[in-house]
């Protein structure tokens, strides 16, 4: 059956469902080609309806009964829905039986096969890849579900909530019954079957119950679940003592499959995820995998409050559950190793990613007004600028006011699917609070601009700190946005000063401590301070308190006194960046005006003092000797010169490896002689990431090659055997063939490991880089239809190869867009995730622009497009 043409779906068109399905019995009798699904619901029709239409995809349709009569030729099918005739019917029992293949399922969707195992994915709108059913988020419904199988394949059959029967059957054939004791929409519901191994343990909940907790993988990788396992256990502890949130069912399973779209997926008691969110030993992971796996088991773990038991009316509202839930596995995160660094490290996330993502053709507000294709919308800007404003509730509301915003929004709201409009009226009644303007945060697209002027008055001793706030694209044309900015004033001398705010905007200061917020309410607003004695240092914007783009001309000295003195950690960090960008900025006009490029005493003073500052946190100062990424740079521009950004960057990087080579070598010799054993802990982890920080620098200079080559050599841990594997691929050098071969051979059998080898490669700045890729998509162990492998080689060519994708004949972009209509045959979602990079071509020159729209083109020609990639290509063509 033909697709039918694209639908784009509305918000404003919502409407209450007008079926209740009380309860649902599914009965999957799997075989590889062919598995038969028989779909029981009891159905209540609210509205005394006559025709009951239902969602279906790929589905082959055996049988329809209603109330044990067959109706089949009554019901009318189309390539998405299913028609049912339900005049006069007020409950009914409704039964159909289809059958799948899920062998054939390469967009794993729906129910698909993972290295020979049965495994489903549902969210967004997968449900209706299995069987006809309501598939929209408000549809909640008991679950019943029976999973049929041969034995000898499928030792383990899975799926959610608690296991109620099971036996054997004729065939060598066995069974097992679920059934989920929560009601709960379709698109959380799992099932996994196959031949899988299980680590157990238990945890003791605040209430004293005994859960059982189980993660399931493929046998051979049994001895690296533990990492994912304590995870597991502290994220059900930091919910208890955070937020009072404990588990509901006695059994919490996670499963790990090689084959999935996403990183993970919260399915009720039943996770799903990407292996690579899973497993970890030493010897395989980085520091960066175990923090990962700890906040992916940590998000998942935490939706089944935020997500599960209060989920969402319809998808318009993911922001909803995904804002939140990030930005409860951030303040986990948070906790479980350094604020400071978690801070930064998503700040840096989201200027790297969501800015550019707002600033292009794919610009959204975190909830979006419409879409054609759901899968595109779990975006940068729902999660991440999501949680960015749900950290604005807290900074207005405080820690205390916030939790008792989130205790009245589970009191108001289990068990039912609402919107983000529901979680604003929590956070505002609870406190007794007017948060209606916080709205505007969720209508809006585009990144807000903040731009404040600081007045010192040294006769009347007052500070005026006049802010403004714009989205140059809506120009005049927006409401104001409510923003909290915390501000901080320090002497010259580093003392921070006491703050006392004029009497008339006492309403709109709130000093708590040494420290103010500030609530910028208005298009333009001033906030005045008295009684402030000397000119201070201001400290603006701390801890990225709103998720804006800050324009505040503050003097170089100023920022080279907050990089040494501010307690505020990001803003400390911030300072340093703001000079090296500075830098970068003002030696790309140089090279552009053909003038020599120079290096600022200014910046190497504030870069030398981090280098030797050994009371700093040893992360922290390696967050500070970072430059920041050529992405950001590139988003100093309207139109980037990639060349430039490119050329300057590293220039700065060799100067530095220069000038302080003595520095660097001698603080990486100090901290190789450490961490002879693997551990993930705080300080450990601040020690390699300092270490391999130096490391990068010195393998600028052709002499210190040999260092990478030993340290790869040398390691047991997969952070610092990468980390040298990493400097090493940048190289032309006969260290880089050596070790990227002997690596390739000790790893060649191990997915995950090998998807970094591949990673390396697809980022190269090689000057052979997109030669070398080309290969790589040819080499017999890549495969279009594994997302990892795909993503990390196409995925990242795209997002981080500037040299490469970028060349200026339009090899590169030519090279990604057929690869893109390859895949888009195999796996959709992920070609249109791939597509990303092309979005951007208004952002470069000239001759790009035209190359990438030609490139874009070629893929929008193409008469089988998928929707997910047409609705991504035709808004950045329109
Ligand atoms: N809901 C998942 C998460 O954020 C993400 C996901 C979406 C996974 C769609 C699969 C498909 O935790
Ligand atoms: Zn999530």
């Amino acid at each position: 059956m033909k697709k039918d043409t694209p639908v784009v779906h509305h918000l404003k068109d919502y409407q209450t469902p007008q079926f209740d399905i009380v309860s649902v019995f599914l009965e999957f009798d799997l075989k590889p080609e062919n598995t038969n699904v028989t779909n029981v619901m009891q159905v209540k029709n609210l509205n005394h309806a006559s025709l009951m239409q239902l969602d279906g995809e790929d589905l082959e349709l055996k049988s329809i009964l209603i109330d044990g009569v067959d109706i089949t030729q009554k019901c009318e099918q189309t390539a998405e829905t299913l028609q049912i005739p339900t005049a006069g019917l007020d409950t009914f029992e409704l039964n159909i039986t289809t059958s799948v293949d899920p062998q054939g399922n390469t967009a794993l969707e729906g129910l698909y096969r993972t290295s020979g195992n049965y495994c489903t994915q549902c969210e967004a709108e997968g449900f209706r890849k299995i069987t006809y059913f309501l598939d929209r988020p408000d549809v909640l419904t008991l679950f019943t579900t029976k999973i049929i199988a041969d034995k000898a394949d499928n030792s383990v059959l899975l799926s959610n909530g608690n296991l109620i029967e099971s036996g054997e059957l004729e065939n060598n054939r066995h069974y097992a019954v679920w059934q989920d004791p929560f009601k709960k929409p379709c698109y959380l519901f799992a099932l996994v079957a196959g031949n899988l191994e299980c680590v157990q343990d238990t945890y003791r909940t605040l209430d004293n119950r005994d859960i059982d907790l189980r993660i399931y993988v493929e046998p051979k990788n049994i001895d690296k679940c533990d990492h994912a396992m304590a995870s597991l256990i502290k994220s059900m502890k930091w919910d208890e003592e955070r937020f009072g949130l404990i588990y509901d069912l006695d059994i919490y399973m996670i499963v790990a499959v090689d084959d999935f779209n996403m990183g993970a997926m919260e399915n009720k008691g039943l996770n799903v995820f990407n292996s690579k969110f899973v497993l970890a030993k030493p010897e395989t992971a980085t520091d960066v995998d175990y923090e990962g796996i700890e906040a992916v088991i940590g998000h998942e773990y935490f939706h089944n409050w935020t997500g599960n038991r209060v989920t969402c009316r319809d998808w318009f509202q993911l922001t909803l559950k995904e804002g939140l839930t990030v930005f409860r596995d951030q303040e986990f995160t948070a906790d479980m190793l350094s604020p400071a660094v978690k801070r930064i490290e998503d700040v840096k996330r989201l200027r790297s990613n969501q800015f550019p993502e707002d600033a292009g053709p794919m610009s959204h507000p975190i909830q979006p007004q419409s879409y054609i294709e759901m899968n595109n919308f779990y975006t940068m800007t729902v999660y991440e600028k999501g949680a960015e404003v749900v950290r604005l509730y807290h900074s207005l509301l405080g820690e205390d006011g916030f939790r008792k915003g989130m205790d009245l929004y589970f009191e108001r709201h289990d068990g039912q699917a609402v919107t983000v409009e529901d979680f604003r009226n929590a956070m505002a009644d609870a406190n007794n609070v007017d948060l209606v303007q916080m709205h505007q945060w969720y209508l809006q697209s585009g990144t807000p601009v903040l731009s404040v002027k600081t007045e010192y008055d040294s006769v009347t001793k007052k500070l005026i700190v006049n802010c403004s706030q714009n989205i140059p694209k809506l120009a005049d044309k927006f409401p104001p946005l409510l923003m909290p900015i915390k501000i901080a004033l320090y002497s010259d001398d580093g003392n921070i000063l006491p703050l006392h705010p004029y009497e008339g905007d006492m309403e709109k200061i709130v000093v708590k401590g040494h420290e103010a917020i500030l609530k910028l309410s208005h298009k333009s607003e001033s906030f005045v301070f008295e009684k402030i004695e000397v000119e201070p240092v201001v400290s603006l914007l701390r801890g990225f308190s709103a998720p804006v783009i800050l324009e505040y001309d503050q003097s170089n000295e100023d920022l080279a006194k907050l990089v040494t003195f501010d307690s505020d950690s990001f803003v400390r960090w911030e300072s340093i960046q703001t000079l090296a960008l500075k830098e970068i900025t003002r030696n790309i006009a140089q090279l552009e005006s053909g003038q020599a490029l120079e290096l600022s005493n200014e910046f190497t003073t504030a870069f030398e003092g981090v280098l030797k500052d050994s009371s700093l946190d040893n992360a922290l100062r390696a967050l500070a000797l970072t430059l920041p990424e050529m992405t950001y740079i590139g988003e100093q521009y309207q139109q980037v010169n990639v060349d430039a950004v490119y050329h300057v960057h590293r220039w700065l990087k060799i100067q530095l490896a220069t000038k302080y080579e003595g520095l660097f070598l001698e603080q990486y010799l100090q901290l190789n002689k450490l961490n002879e054993e693997y551990h993930y802990q705080k300080t450990d982890i601040a020690n390699r990431k300092l270490k391999n920080v130096c490391l990068q620098y010195l393998m600028l200079l052709p002499h210190q090659i040999k260092l990478g080559e030993q340290q790869f050599n040398h390691s047991q841990n997969m952070t610092d055997v990468l980390a040298a594997l990493d400097s090493l691929s940048h190289t032309d050098s006969l260290e880089r063939e050596a070790c990227l071969e002997s690596f390739y051979r000790k790893w060649k059998d191990d997915a995950l490991v090998l998807d970094k080898w591949f990673a390396l490669q697809a980022a190269s700045h090689h000057i052979h880089s997109l030669a070398h890729v080309k290969e790589l998509v040819k080499h017999p162990d890549f495969v279009y239809t594994n997302p990892n492998r795909v993503r990390s080689v196409l995925g990242v060519f795209g997002r981080l190869n500037m040299l490469g994708f970028h060349q200026p004949d339009g090899e590169g972009y030519h090279f990604l867009a057929e690869q893109i209509m390859k895949l888009d045959a195999i796996n959709p979602q992920v070609s249109a995730r791939i597509v990303a990079p092309f979005t951007h071509w208004q952002h470069f020159d000239g001759e790009r622009q035209t190359l990438m729209k030609k490139a874009l083109q070629s893929i929008l020609d193409n008469d089988n497009l998928s929707k997910d990639t047409y609705e991504i290509v035709s808004k950045s063509l329109s």
